[in-house]
C-alpha cells in the first residue's frame, strides 16, 4: 500500500480520568515473523493474535505473492500454508511493504538464498529509509540489490543461485538486520553467524527454535553470537501472539500522565529485549506493577496495572535504548510531563525510522512549549508543570509521533492537533476507540 489515502487529522484535548482494560493488539514483530516463518515452513501454520495492522497485512500479501496461502478466518486467527526453506515462487508483481521497514527488510533476507528475482516498494517513509544495511550483508550470500541512491526503494533484490554461509557481525544494534542474515541463512548449507555487540529483540531466534532449526546463542566478549545451521526443515507450528509492549506504551504512559487514572493492560509482552520503556517508567516512579506473570506463546508476558503519580525527569541508560527503540516518542511526550529533565542518548537509530524521530519530536514539543536540546544522537526533554500544548504537530508518516502527541494532548492546556493520525493504522489500528473507551478525548478534526 504505497499510496497513501486521505489525511486524517486529529485533535486531543485535556482528559478526566483514564480508566479500564485496555487490550491492545498483538506484537508487531512477532506477527510479521510467524507470517514469514510460516511461509517458510512444511504445512500449516495458525497464528492467533496476529496483529491485522496496515504493515502487517502488507507482509501477509506479500507472502502470497512468493507462493504462500495466507488465510484469515476470524479477527487475528490466521493460517499460513508454508512452501518450506528455499520454496519460495518468483512474485509477478513488485512486493509493496507499505510503511514497514520490519516488512521489507525481513522478506528481503528470506528471498535472497532463493534463485529468484523480487522487486521492492514502499511508502513515501519507506522510501526514504535506508536498505544497504541489509543488502550489504545478503552481498556475502551472493545476492544482488540494484536500488535507487543510497540504497533506497524501489529495489529489485536477485537472489543468490548458489548461496554461501555468512559470518557477521551488526555494525549497528538492529534486529531487523540479524533477522534478514538469519533468514537468508535458512537456505545457505552450513553455518551462518551473526554477532551482536549489543543485543537486540530476539523474536527471530526464540521462533526460529520453535519452527524447528538449529540455533544457538553464545554471550562472549564479542557479543551474542547467534549460529544457525542451514537448510533445516522447518514445521508449522501454533503461534500464539502476545500483546505488544510498544503499543502498551501507549496507554501506559496515557495514564501516567493523566490526573487520578488506574488502567490494567493485561497480557503484554515483558520479553527482556522489549521491555525497557516499563523499566525506565519505574525509575521515574511510577506506579506500575507487572501482575500474573506467565508464559505465553513462547514469550514472558504479564498484566500491567498503572496509576497515575507524580514522575521525575532521569538520565535514561544509554545501554537500555535497544530494548525501548519505539518508545522514545511516547517518553519524551511524558518527559514533558515530568518533575525536571529527561536525557535520553545513545539513540541516533531514531533518526532513520518511520521519520526521524529526534526531530520530529523535537520540533513537535517545541510547537507544544516544551523546551528540548537535541544533539545527534540524543534528546534532553525539560518537564513542565503544565505543558501550554494549542499546536498543531506534523506526525511525518509516523504512527508512533502520532500517538505520541494524541497522549500529551491529554494533558496539555490547549488542546494539540496532529496533522495525519492515518498512519496510527500501520501498527494500532484500534487506537482511538480504545484510548476514547478509557475517557481520552480524542476526534477526528
Ligand atoms: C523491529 C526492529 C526495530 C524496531 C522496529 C521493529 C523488528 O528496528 O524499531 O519497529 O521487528 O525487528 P531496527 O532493527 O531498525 O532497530
Amino acid at each position: 500500500m504505497s499510496g497513501h489515502g486521505p489525511a486524517i487529522p486529529m485533535t486531543a484535548r485535556k482528559s478526566g480520568p483514564l480508566a479500564g482494560v485496555a487490550e491492545v493488539p498483538g506484537d508487531k514483530s512477532i506477527s510479521h515473523r510467524a507470517l514469514i516463518l510460516g511461509a517458510l515452513s512444511v504445512g500449516e501454520t495458525r497464528i492467533t493474535g496476529l496483529l491485522e495492522g496496515q504493515d502487517v497485512l502488507d507482509t501477509a500479501s506479500a507472502m502470497r505473492a512468493f507462493g504462500a496461502e495466507v488465510t484469515q478466518h476470524g479477527p487475528g486467527d490466521w493460517t499460513v500454508q508454508g512452501v518450506g526453506v528455499g520454496g519460495f515462487a518468483e512474485p509477478d508483481r513488485v512486493i509493496d511493504c507499505g510503511n514497514s521497514g520490519t516488512g521489507v527488510r525481513l522478506i528481503m533476507g528470506a528471498m535472497a538464498t532463493t534463485d529468484l528475482t523480487a522487486t521492492f516498494t514502499g511508502d513515501a517513509s519507506l522510501v526514504k529509509r535506508p536498505m544497504g544495511r541489509v543488502t550489504d550483508p545478503l552481498a556475502l550470500f551472493g545476492a544482488r540489490a540494484y536500488g535507487r541512491e543510497g540504497g533506497r526503494l524501489p529495489m529489485t533484490v536477485v537472489g543468490a543461485a548458489q548461496p554461501v554461509p555468512v559470518r557477521y557481525t551488526l555494525p549497528m544494534p538492529s534486529a531487523q538486520v540479524k533477522s534478514a542474515v538469519l533468514l537468508a541463512g535458512l537456505n545457505a548449507p552450513g553455518q551462518t553467524v551473526v554477532v551482536e555487540p549489543e543485543p537486540t529483540r530476539d523474536h527471530t531466534e526464540r521462533m526460529l527454535r520453535g519452527f524447528g532449526a538449529e540455533l544457538t546463542v553464545d554471550d562472549t566478549d564479542e557479543g551474542r553470537v547467534i549460529t544457525l545451521t542451514g537448510q533445516p526443515e522447518l514445521t508449522g507450528q501454533s503461534v500464539a501472539v502476545p500483546r505488544d509492549p510498544s503499543s502498551a506504551a501507549f496507554p501506559v504512559c496515557a495514564a501516567l500522565m493523566v490526573q487520578d487514572s488506574n488502567i490494567l493492560v493485561p497480557g503484554v509482552s515483558q520479553n527482556p529485549t522489549r521491555n525497557g520503556i516499563f523499566l525506565t517508567l519505574q525509575d521515574m516512579g511510577a506506579d506500575l506493577v507487572m501482575e500474573n506473570p506467565r508464559e505465553e506463546g513462547g514469550e514472558p508476558v504479564a498484566d500491567l496495572r498503572v496509576r497515575f503519580g507524580p514522575l521525575k525527569g532521569i538520565a535514561v541508560p544509554p545501554e537500555r535504548a535497544a530494548s525501548m527503540i519505539d518508545e522514545y516518542p511516547i517518553l519524551a511526550a511524558l518527559a514533558a510531563t515530568a518533575e525536571g529533565v529527561t536525557v535520553m542518548a545513545g539513540i541516533k537509530e531514531l533518526r532513520v525510522k518511520e521519520s526521524d524521530r529526534i526531530d520530529a519530536m523535537a520540533r513537535g514539543l517545541e510547537a507544544c512549549g516544551v523546551r528540548v536540546e537535541e544533539t545527534e544522537d540524543s534528546l534532553t526533554v525539560y518537564g513542565m508543570a503544565q505543558v501550554p500544548g494549542g499546536a498543531t504537530v506534523e506526525s511525518r508518516l509516523d504512527h508512533r509521533i502520532a500517538m505520541a502527541f494524541l497522549c500529551l494532548g491529554m494533558v496539555s492546556r490547549d488542546p494539540i492537533t496532529v496533522d495525519d493520525a492515518s498512519p496510527i493504522a500501520t501498527s494500532f489500528p484500534v487506537f482511538e476507540p480504545l484510548m476514547t473507551g478509557l475517557g481520552a478525548r480524542i476526534e477526528r478534526v
